[in-house]
């Protein structure tokens, strides 16, 4: 039986999708099945205290504050959030939530925050259902905790675990669902069980074009169907990749996917570009020293300038030489991030 007031705290990670989700159908439903690296320095820490409600609610309400104080344009956000999830976890109405949130990497960095704090929120709500209903299992827990994050955002459902979740129907994973994330129980060559992604900080600013616009773009592109059709074989060569420890069939793939989704952006009507300069400079300088050194790493991009490279833990030493005497330079204020891949969220 649930208590009338308590708290939950979880720190859910971020995630950088291999194979990219963009493109949507109602209910945030993805049009093509994707695949992650759940990240783990870049995280947001939610604390939640709730308390019930006098009287009878038709909704919950709640206070936010963002680093200790109150950011009113993150409101909408939550609100609509918690719109879509009462149908499933209708006992929410009846409470007041003080919602306390933070990020680890700093505001508008051009780093989404959205995975992360949607799948901290989600798993704060989701320790709340499990006081009401004590019996629930530890797997109905993260499944429900995906479900809700991907409503709040759809990429937030690979936020929950790790460290390879996929979200979507694919052949060759057969737990694969459209509602939530799940890990990736496939053979994972040991080469890809520590992986880095160095965050290379390009531009800070707002994107022109949100990412939910973006997915909506994709409703009459041109080029949709080849897009979707490209995942899933995408998807299906990653997995092998997974598999045999081809390092250099994975920078193709992976590369290929990030180039693809800004393609999309770049031909969709209206067009739009979220690269910049500094962006392609830092592309063209990797090539080259992968063309010389024949070091395994290779970048993928999310919705936004910032590039994130990828490569394996124990050649950490040389790229890591490599960004501060190649890539630096291009980074704002020289600023990046060292993360990697992680286990999931956790509960604090
Ligand atoms: O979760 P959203 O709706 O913000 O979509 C973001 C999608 C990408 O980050 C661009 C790709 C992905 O699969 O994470």
């Amino acid at each position: 039986v649930m208590t009338d007031r308590g708290s939950a705290s979880w720190r859910a990670p971020s995630n950088i999708a291999l194979v990219k989700y963009w493109g949507k159908y109602e209910g945030q439903i993805p049009a093509n099945p994707s695949l992650s690296f759940t990240l783990s320095a870049s995280h947001t820490t939610t604390t939640t205290h709730f308390r019930k409600q006098s009287g009878t609610a038709s909704f919950p309400t709640f206070d936010l504050l963002f680093e200790g104080k109150v950011k009113a344009d993150f409101n909408p956000k939550v609100r609509s959030f918690f719109e879509r999830i009462i149908p499933y976890s209708p006992w929410l109405k009846d409470f007041h939530l003080e919602i306390n949130t933070e990020n680890s990497f700093p505001h508008s960095s051009g780093i989404a925050s959205s995975a992360s704090s949607m799948a901290a929120l989600s798993l704060c709500v989701l320790e709340m259902e499990r006081l009401l209903y004590p019996s629930m299992t530890d797997d109905v827990f993260l499944r429900k905790a995906s479900f809700l994050a991907r409503l709040g955002s759809g990429s937030a459902c690979r936020s929950v675990e790790g460290p390879l979740v996929s979200w979507g129907q694919h052949e060759k994973i057969s737990a694969g669902s459209d509602l939530f994330g799940t890990v990736y129980r496939g053979s994972v060559h040991e080469v890809f069980r520590d992986y880095r992604d160095t965050i290379l900080l390009v531009h800070k600013g707002q994107k022109t074009v949100s990412s939910t616009a973006g997915h909506s773009l994709m409703k009459d592109h041109h080029y949709a169907k080849q897009r979707f059709s490209q995942a899933h074989s995408n998807l299906s060569l990653l997995l092998d990749v997974l598999e045999n420890g081809d390092l250099e069939g994975f920078a193709r793939i992976v590369e290929s996917e990030a180039l693809s989704l800004h393609a999309m952006m770049m031909t969709s009507i209206p067009y739009y570009l979220l690269m910049k300069p500094n962006t392609l400079a830092i592309i063209e300088k990797i090539w080259e020293f992968r063309k010389e050194t024949e070091e395994s790493l290779c970048f993928t991009l999310d919705a936004g300038a910032n590039v994130h490279l990828l490569y394996p833990a124990n050649r950490e030493d040389k790229v890591l030489q490599f960004i501060k005497n190649e890539l630096v330079a291009y980074c704002q204020k020289g600023q990046y991030i060292c993360d990697q891949s992680g286990q999931g969220a956790k509960k604090l």
